[in-house]
């Protein structure tokens, strides 16, 4: 029987841990996925922010597959030989046939251990394997798709696997196996096909026709219905990946994908109706300090600020204090991530505020690894002069302290007209001349490989946003993910949102969106959009969700032109408020992150598993009739504190002053506000039928 321990989170009042009901002892668990250890974009997250409660669950009992990579095994895994005597009889297996495979400990938190699959040395048995697809399920594969081939690799390996490991086994204990996303369907299809005796789930973070379809300028949630789907996939040449992720969809035992959104979609991309929904968590962390997300905020927009310093210079003729930092980030998929309605949106932001004269400057980041040949010369230089300023400036002071100290030991106060000499002067002057440029403070820290048809650079061109000295709005394309050993920007991803004030995403097709999640998390507002699964999923579970600091753009249901109109009022709205009220707006972003923890959303996975059993193995495993879980009876109030409507909260005419510079100007009683907030939640929740 099921039975759901639940306790109850003092702050927002979700529950927030429930134990996995299922006989663990006597199970293995498996997850697969291409981007185990090796990170391409949001699925990544998802795996390894979710490890450390599968392995709290699960212990020894929990692996991880994907594939095997030198570089990342080198950075990442701690090698060590598998305790469990099957899995290393299995592992042997395919090793004692020329096929390697790696077993260790992925070093994130929960150390997972992970099986990984070497699929170029495996590679010389992909014709062979290839014959096996065909005659197994008719799909073929062409040669030049790299991608689909080494799925195929990966998959006929890890079905290979399966067979061994449950020869060994014999029916106990029993084997669970999730794969996620088509790279890792085929061996789910290899192992059902094979009548291998495990429990299969399949989880899809985006069904491959609607992205392509989407990325191709359609009206796509209103045809829905409407399309030919074996032709469109055809026409784009991508069928037969499209046969093997919806081969995986229909063999597994328990299909299940990211949001409610994603559901509709596959069901008809894919013909088949999710059995269960289940919504990205994060590892959400709490400082002991309640207030310290917003220490990091202050102290990680310094770093940024020094940034702009250099990659301004000559033209820092705004005031750094009353500077917004705005960011997108992700892979680029221009206009599927919605960096076209942004950049549209920009250019009347910019308008705006210069027609309003406000005294407010935005610099917006875009941060999207494109094709480039290291960094630009001009980029570079700019960080070089701040230094050189810096140093500057730190010598004269040195001399100047010196001069100083040796007056008032004399018992005199320095004469101001000569405590500085000519040579002070002089070296001065020259650092100032060093500051003269001859352009504009470049777009792009890159040399762009495809500058000319670079779809961001040529919005870039067609709006002017050329990082004039008019300009309010400034744009800074770094086309590269960010990391801490960069000569540029040396910032972790985290540390920079941490010190951005905005994350804009709005998104087209985006089945989940991590990246407003994440800024949630960090008490960062940002904008997310209705058709992203995490914007409909705040949608359901907020009330207010702009007062929260999340601001959802309508793209179903208006035109490209009003959603880049709400964009822009959004944006510059959020111009016009003062410190006092970004600082309100932060705490009250990230009190939503106990919605967005895997300690609570963890519950979705739990209830696929036990599906998932007792459909591959009825007679070991029943499950009560019991509904899903559900959260539809959770609503995170408006805040108490809030006025009656929200663009109370905000000026509603342009705002001059010089508050910028004395935050508490207003009596502000942050723990008042709290309460307030926390009296007005009821958490009427429902977990299924059992708990109403
Ligand atoms: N990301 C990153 N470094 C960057 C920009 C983004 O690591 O410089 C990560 C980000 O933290 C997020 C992921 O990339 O977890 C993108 O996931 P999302 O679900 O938003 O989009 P996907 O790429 O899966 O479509
Ligand atoms: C945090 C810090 C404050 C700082 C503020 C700046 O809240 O704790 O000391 O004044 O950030 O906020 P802003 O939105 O202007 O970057
Ligand atoms: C996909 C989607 C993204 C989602 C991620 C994790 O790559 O594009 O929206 O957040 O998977 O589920």
């Amino acid at each position: 029987p099921l039975t759901r321990s639940l306790s109850m989170s003092s702050l927002s009042g979700l529950p927030l841990w429930e134990e996995e009901d299922l006989p663990v002892d006597n199970l293995l668990l498996f997850e697969v996925a291409w981007e185990v250890t090796n990170k391409v974009g949001g699925i990544y997250t998802v795996i390894q922010t979710k490890a450390k409660i599968t392995v709290d669950e699960w212990g020894e009992n929990f692996f991880m597959m994907g594939p095997y990579y030198e570089h990342n095994v080198r950075t990442q895994v701690e090698k060590c030989e598998p305790s469990n005597p099957a899995i290393k009889k299995a592992i042997s297996a395919l090793n004692d046939n020329g096929c390697p495979v790696y077993f260790g400990r992925w070093l994130i938190e929960g150390s997972p251990y992970v099986v990984l699959f070497d699929t170029v040395a495996a590679a010389y048995k992909l014709d062979q394997w290839k014959g096996d697809l065909w005659d197994t399920c008719g799909i073929g594969l062409p040669n030049h798709d790299r991608e689909s081939n080494d799925s195929l690799i990966l998959g006929s390996m890890i079905a290979w696997f399966f067979k061994e490991l449950t020869d060994q086994l014999g029916d106990s204990p029993n084997v669970l196996a999730h794969f996620h996303e088509w790279q890792a369907g085929v061996g789910l299809i290899l192992c059902r096909s094979r009548k291998i005796p495990i429990a299969t789930i399949f989880t899809t973070h985006a069904t491959l026709l609607g992205r392509y379809l989407c990325a191709g300028n359609v009206d796509f949630y209103n045809n829905l219905d409407k399309f030919n789907i074996d032709q469109e996939a055809g026409e784009r040449q991508i069928y037969h990946r499209y046969c093997l992720e919806r081969a995986a969809v229909h063999c597994a035992h328990v299909f299940t994908t990211v949001s409610q959104i994603t559901a509709v979609e596959a069901n008809h991309m894919l013909h088949r109706k999710p059995d269960v929904v289940t919504p990205n968590g994060l590892n959400v962390k709490k400082f002991s300090a309640m207030h310290e997300f917003q220490n990091l905020h202050s102290t990680n927009k310094v770093r940024l600020q020094e940034f702009v310093r250099g990659h301004f210079y000559g033209h820092l003729d705004f005031n750094l204090q009353k500077t917004l930092f705005f960011f997108i980030a992700g892979r680029y998929e221009f206009s599927n991530k919605g960096a076209d309605i942004f950049l549209e949106s920009l250019s009347r932001l910019n308008y705006l505020l210069r027609v309003h004269r406000s005294d407010v400057t935005v610099v917006v980041f875009f941060i999207m690894p494109a094709k480039t040949n290291n960094y630009n010369v001009e980029t570079l230089k700019g960080q070089a002069v701040r230094k050189q300023l810096w140093d500057t400036a730190h010598t004269v002071k040195e001399k100047f302290g010196t001069r100083l100290y040796e007056a008032l030991l004399k018992g005199e106060l320095p004469d101001m007209n000569t405590i500085l000499d000519r040579d002070d002067f002089t070296i001065m002057k020259r650092a100032i001349y060093a500051t003269q440029r001859h352009s504009l403070p470049p777009v792009t820290t890159h040399n762009m490989l495809d500058d000319t048809s670079d779809p961001i650079l040529a919005n870039v061109r067609r709006t002017g946003l050329f990082n004039a000295r008019t300009d309010r709005v400034k744009i800074v394309f770094h086309p590269e993910f960010l990391s801490s050993a960069s000569p540029l920007l040396p910032m972790e991803y985290e540390e920079f949102v941490r010190g951005c004030h905005l994350g804009v995403f709005p998104s087209y097709y985006e089945p989940w969106g991590y990246t407003p999640g994440e800024c949630t998390v960090m008490g960062i507002p940002s904008v997310t959009t209705n058709l992203s699964g995490f914007g409909c999923f705040m949608e359901e579970h907020v009330s207010d969700p702009t007062a929260y600091g999340i601001y959802i753009i309508d793209r179903r249901f208006r035109s490209a032109d009003e959603s880049c109109n709400q964009l822009t009022q959004f944006m510059f709205g959020f111009c016009q408020q003062s410190r006092r009220q970004r600082i309100i707006q932060r705490n009250r972003t990230e009190r939503l992150s106990d919605l967005l923890d895997w300690r609570y959303l963890g519950r979705f996975y739990m209830h696929a598993r036990s599906l998932a059993l007792s459909r591959a193995f009825p007679d070991k495993f029943t499950m009560e009739p019991l509904a899903p879980p559900q959260t539809e009876g959770f609503r995170y109030p408006r805040p108490g504190s809030v006025p009656p409507s929200p663009s109370a909260s905000v000026h509603s005419t342009p705002h001059h002053s010089d508050e910028e510079d004395s935050d508490e100007e207003e009596p502000y009683d942050e723990d008042e506000e709290l309460e307030k907030d926390r009296q007005n939640i009821k958490a009427p929740f429902t977990l299924g039928s059992k708990h109403e």
